[in-house]
């Protein structure tokens, strides 16, 4: 059986070690590797082994092994067939027998050496129950990226989330465009708490607080975003953000992100990062097109993987003409399939008009409507059939 590894370290050069000694071993690769252990860990790891359920984690302690043994104990209690080996420095009984007793399943001493390694992937692989059966009972997120201004992000990502909402899911909207803060406008809320007051409070974050100071569309959805005033970005960090989101998964099922279009910034990139799937939005238009190229190829370096992103035509058209690019030459530039085009279509100007979401209407354009919720089918993986129940 092939190796396939999740490396977690706060130490590049383990990262890097790690992937070294793997060179050597046949049938082996690095499917992810997470920089810091911490109490979130547990959630990057089981979105990976939904796609890779045969991987295994290699966890280095050394960094602060109190922290480091808490976020053993987490994934474990989330996977508990999942096969961890633990590293660290210091190597004595009671170091050792306490990564053992947080769940680790083997042990390597720091410096690594290269025999010891191979010996434990030898172990590894001879291992019995390897390949983890949980699916994870965590919440998606769902976040959307606009390759440009103007795209159509806060339309698409409101109408996700408000379909979500009108099928009983526990849905959380984020607004994460700090400059744009146009979530609000698009569903007619007024908050009256913002982000600001969600960092404020992260460390003692329960449903109830959360509940008791976001919006509540009367869709369902909960909703939070920047403070209105530009001069206050509000103190919200992307550690803030990595503490939220694990709240929010573990007690919301769908999380959907407006990204805005600021991709470095550190809370967006957070984001991606925690994002089960992310639409990258673009239209037929050159501009856009050209910036999801560096936005892709931005991603790609940064160590994302082209099964996350999702490319999202807006305004979509079929018809050619000298000013739209069609969907070959789309995918032919982007190098990558898209995922689902959303025509263009006047309803949506007029939801806004009316601060309301378009689906909240399923009457004002049906062909629109249903071509929406089709493509929420395909991003949720619901079966037709079931929602036809449903509905
Ligand atoms: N598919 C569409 N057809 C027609 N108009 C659209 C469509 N999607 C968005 N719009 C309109 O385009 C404008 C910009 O959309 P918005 O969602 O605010 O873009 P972004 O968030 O990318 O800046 C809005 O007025 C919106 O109503
Ligand atoms: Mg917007």
């Amino acid at each position: 059986m092939p190796v396939s590894l999740l490396i977690a370290s706060n130490d590049e050069h383990f990262r890097e070690t790690v992937r070294e000694n793997l060179l050597n071993i046949q049938n082996s690769k690095v499917l992810s590797e997470y920089p810091e252990v911490s109490s979130t860990l547990y959630i990057r790891v089981l979105q990976d082994l939904e796609r890779h359920p045969e991987a295994a984690l290699v966890m280095d302690m050394s960094y602060d092994s109190e922290i480091a043994l808490a976020a053993l104990q987490k994934v474990k209690q989330a996977v508990p067939e999942l096969y961890v080996v633990a590293s660290n420095y210091q190597a004595d009984g009671e170091t050792v027998l306490a990564c053992l007793r947080a769940g680790a399943s083997d042990f390597l001493a720091q410096p690594l050496k290269r025999i010891e390694f191979r010996d434990a992937i030898q172990r590894l692989e001879s291992a019995p129950r390897r390949v983890s059966t949980t699916t994870s009972r965590l919440g998606k997120i769902y976040t959307f990226l606009g390759a440009k201004g103007g795209v159509g992000t806060t339309t698409l990502a409101v109408n996700f989330a408000s379909v979500l909402a009108q099928r009983k899911q526990q849905t959380v909207l984020l607004d994460f465009d700090w400059t744009g803060n146009e979530v609000c406008l698009h569903v007619g809320a007024a908050p009256q708490y913002t982000l600001m007051e969600v960092g404020e409070n992260v460390g003692r974050m329960d449903q109830a607080l959360f509940e008791g100071f976001v919006t509540r569309d009367p869709l369902g959805f909960f909703l939070v975003g920047p403070p209105d005033a530009l001069e206050q970005r509000g103190y919200f960090t992307e550690p803030m953000f990595r503490e939220f989101s694990t709240f929010l998964v573990e007690k919301y099922q769908s999380i959907v992100i407006d990204a805005g279009k600021n991709i470095n910034d550190d809370v967006v990139l957070g984001a991606l990062q925690a994002s089960n799937t992310i639409f990258l939005v673009i239209t037929q238009e050159y501009p856009a097109i050209r910036d999801a190229q560096r936005y892709l190829s931005f991603l790609m370096r940064t160590g994302f993987s082209q099964d996350q992103i999702k490319i999202l035509i807006n305004r979509y058209q079929k018809k050619n003409d000298p000013f739209h690019a069609s969907i070959e030459q789309v995918q032919q530039t982007l190098n990558q399939a898209v995922y689902y085009g959303i025509p263009s279509s006047p309803v949506f100007l007029s939801a806004i008009n009316k601060a309301r979401p378009m689906v909240s209407d399923r009457e004002a354009a049906a062909e629109l409507d249903r071509m929406f919720r089709s493509f929420v089918d395909k991003a949720t993986g619901v079966v037709r059939e079931a929602v036809a129940k449903s509905a």
